[in-house]
């Protein structure tokens, strides 16, 4: 790394480390979303999906693109189809992308690019492409 580089980092550690007793502040004071959990169970625990469904996407993808696996064997035995839309948000399931997932990511920040290319059931043809 650069001489640039490590002082941009350290600068970077810095501000995190000084500005860090706030932020725990402004996560409490900001009510968690509440969304919409369906009736049925998920392939996964709700613990386990709220804190793994990220990484569990990111290898399902990698699992379904780049090895040709297309079933997930869930820790119950059950078989489920590798898909995010078939899957995930097949309809009964996750079928509203605005009210759950979207509701918890603006609350968290953080934007999934993967919607650039996958068509949630509730946003048909985004980005008028295709
Ligand atoms: C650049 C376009 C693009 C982006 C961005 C993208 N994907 Fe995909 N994804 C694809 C394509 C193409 C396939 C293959 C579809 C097929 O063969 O049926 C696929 C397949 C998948 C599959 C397995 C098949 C299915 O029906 O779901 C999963 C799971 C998946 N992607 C998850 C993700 C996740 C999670 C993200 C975001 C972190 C993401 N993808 C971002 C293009 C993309
Ligand atoms: C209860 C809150 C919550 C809900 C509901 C939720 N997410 Fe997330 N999601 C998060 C958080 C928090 C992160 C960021 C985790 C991190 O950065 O470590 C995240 C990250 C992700 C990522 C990883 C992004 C990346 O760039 O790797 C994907 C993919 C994702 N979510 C997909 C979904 C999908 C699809 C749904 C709806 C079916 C959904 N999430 C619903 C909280 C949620």
């Amino acid at each position: 790394m650069s001489d640039k580089g490590k002082i941009f980092l350290g600068l970077i550690v810095f501000i995190v480390a000084v500005t860090y007793p706030m932020w725990g502040g402004v996560f409490a004071k900001t009510p968690a979303p509440d969304v919409q959990l369906p009736d049925g169970k998920c392939i996964e625990s709700r613990d386990y999906m709220v804190a793994n469904h990220m990484n569990m996407l990111d290898e399902w993808r990698d699992k379904f693109v780049r090895e040709g696996e297309e079933i997930y064997i869930a820790s119950d035995g059950t078989e489920h189809a590798i898909s995010l839309t078939k899957t995930c948000m097949k309809s009964g399931c996750h079928d509203n992308k605005t009210e759950f997932c979207d509701k918890c990511h603006t609350y968290a920040d953080v934007d999934p690019y993967c919607w650039d290319c996958h068509v949630a059931p509730d946003q048909v043809a985004p980005k008028g492409g295709n």
